[in-house]
């Protein structure tokens, strides 16, 4: 029997997976909050394997299966200290540590690794960033943040800003919008990052209304959600490319004057200069509150695949 991988939002782009997904994450928090004993993954082992740096994902991860009474395995730097580094495939590495644990989590700097590493896997395979292809259960823990603070989904305007073309949170979470009723995107960046065809084209299909803009003034009264990404040095072929394009957008006094009381401010962290230090005391900047929901929802993400 195939083993239940998670390697793209699609597989939630259901109101009913998320609303499941998030009422067992707010369960999650309940329990760590009254610090209760969670012993939904005790006797398990997850395998965490990064092929790239994390701090958030990797950490939450092990984190949450911590707090569900399970073990971790990990190789934090896998391309460097693994049998990677001698050359061996993706396939065989995976197939190996799926004899060791019960579920893998994969970040790998290809698109495509997660699902090639779930073909090769006997035990379940969780993507935690697959190139600039997609980053899904970041995309779910950014919209639980969303429904947390503002109550709900349907009927927001939500504004994507910085790096759409390598995002692969942005990726993500476009797949779930199909879900929520009303909601209106807007998507700011420079020519270079637009976003790809491909997710535009998906936008359309599911009638979702977007629209394409270069400065971030246009939009920054108008949106709920101001969602922004660093642009990512490590996808650029030359160093000359990242310096034209970083820094195109920082949200900073200026920008929170214009947004609305309510409005949040997201960011999938790291952040490296898009968000001026200043912002962080608004209490509209919901980013660190975000990373925080990062272990419930993962919590409730293995729970669902190991318990
Ligand atoms: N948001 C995110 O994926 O952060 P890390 O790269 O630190 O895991």
């Amino acid at each position: 029997m195939r083993p239940r991988h998670l390697i793209t939002a699609k597989e939630f782009a259901s109101k009913e997976a998320l609303n499941g997904i998030f009422e067992s994450a707010k369960g999650m928090e309940t329990a760590v909050a009254e610090r209760k004993p969670l012993n939904n993954c005790a006797g398990k082992i997850l395998a965490t394997v990064f092929y790239e740096p994390s701090t958030r994902t990797r950490f939450s991860f092990e984190t949450a299966m911590y707090k569900l009474g399970g073990d971790v395995i990990t190789s934090e730097n896998a391309a460097e200290f693994s049998s990677a580094k001698k050359g061996e495939s993706i396939e065989d590495a995976i197939r190996v540590i799926s004899d060791y644990a019960d579920a893998i989590v994969l970040r790998h700097p290809s698109a495509g690794a997660a699902e090639t590493a779930s073909r090769a896997s006997l035990v379940p395979v969780i993507n935690a960033g697959s190139g600039s292809d997609e980053h899904p259960t970041q995309a779910l823990l950014d919209l639980y943040t969303i429904e947390k603070e503002l109550g709900k989904i349907d009927d927001l305007s939500i504004a994507f800003v910085g790096d759409l073309r390598f995002g692969r949170t942005v990726h993500s979470t476009i797949y779930l919008l199909p879900a929520y009723r009303g909601v209106k995107v807007y998507l700011i960046s420079p020519e270079e990052l637009q976003l790809p065809e491909e997710y535009k084209t998906y936008l359309k299909e599911h009638g979702i209304p977007f629209e394409e803009l270069k400065d971030i003034k246009e939009a920054v009264r108008r949106v709920d959600v101001l969602s922004i990404t660093r642009v990512q040095q490590e996808r650029f072929a030359s160093r000359e490319e990242y310096e034209k394009l970083k820094g195109s957008y920082v949200i900073d006094n200026a920008v929170l004057q214009e947004l609305k009381d309510r409005a949040i401010i997201m960011h999938p962290l790291p952040r490296i200069d898009e968000i001026a230090k200043e912002v962080d005391g608004d209490v509209r900047a919901a980013y660190f509150r975000q990373t925080k929901n990062g272990i419930y929802v993962r919590m409730a993400l293995l729970k669902m695949i190991l318990a």
